[in-house]
């Protein structure tokens, strides 16, 4: 991948972590717990996207169209204008419940429907947040492996920068097969510890892999701010200090 172009993640601090952005044409995984950022950190990557006049295409499993351009202008980033012709969004729900009497059905067709719309597209980025309920939907360690190479394929072959942001297991900075991480270029961790002094949780991020490329290997500090995700400058880690 060396000499292709770069993309800028949208954060400053990240840039400098991954000495210039996303490799253009790879696939990167953001990993971490519920409520570790993966999500404000895919959208402040599909701003960034936007502004740099790329096409996307965001899938989100558990958010709707509305309640992503409202939570877009909460940071400053305005989805709206690139309705019309860059951006596409796209909300599919993994599973459906229907109810025969006190009997719950659960119906998904999740497995075959995502390759499917992601196969349909010519953008040059996709974000799917999360792929998590894809992998939770396979039966076996193969079917996972194999289901998820099947989606990686199609979005390599029509030449897609993909970012896919997956749970981490409780307590761990690993997917709970470890296949998300095996499979894709990079992976990006976001992890919550404890400050030294035990009285606040301190966001972490760290760059766990990005293959054929150079990037940094330290533990950064970042926050939740008004404009998104800031990454600490690595003099600036001192835990329960921001030093901003
Ligand atoms: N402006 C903000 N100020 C403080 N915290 C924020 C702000 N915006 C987001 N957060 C934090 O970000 C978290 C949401 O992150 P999110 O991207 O939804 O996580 P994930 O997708 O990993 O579950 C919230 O739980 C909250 O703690
Ligand atoms: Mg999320």
């Amino acid at each position: 991948m060396n000499g292709k172009e770069k993309i800028s993640t949208g954060i400053k601090g990240l840039d400098e972590m991954t000495k210039g952005g996303i490799t253009r044409s790879s696939v990167i995984a953001i990993v971490g717990p519920h409520g570790s950022g993966k999500t404000l950190m895919s959208l402040q990557f599909l701003n960034a996207c936007l502004a740099a006049g790329k096409s996307c295409m965001y899938i989100s499993s558990l958010h709707n169209d509305k309640e992503l351009v409202e939570n877009g202008a909460h940071y400053g980033w305005k989805f709206e204008p690139f309705l019309e012709n860059k951006l596409m969004l796209k909300h599919i729900e993994p599973v459906h419940i229907t109810q025969q009497g006190v009997e719950l059905h659960l119906i998904s067709n999740y497995l075959d429907e995502l390759p499917k719309v992601v196969s349909e597209t010519k953008a040059e980025i996709v974000i799917i947040d999360t792929i998590t309920d894809f992998l939770m939907l396979c039966k076996s360690e193969i079917e996972r492996r194999s289901r998820l190479m099947g989606l990686l394929d199609i979005l390599k072959k029509n030449g897609s920068t993909v970012l896919i942001t997956a749970e981490a297991a409780v307590a761990s900075d690993m997917t709970p097969s470890g296949i998300v991480e095996y499979i894709t270029d990079g992976v990006i961790v976001l992890r919550r510890v404890q400050s030294q002094d035990l009285s606040e949780v301190v966001h972490i991020i760290q760059i766990v892999k990005l293959r054929w490329a150079e990037h940094s290997r330290e533990i950064r500090q970042f926050d939740f701010t008004n404009t998104g995700i800031e990454v600490y400058s690595k003099y600036n880690v001192m835990l329960g200090w921001h030093g901003r």
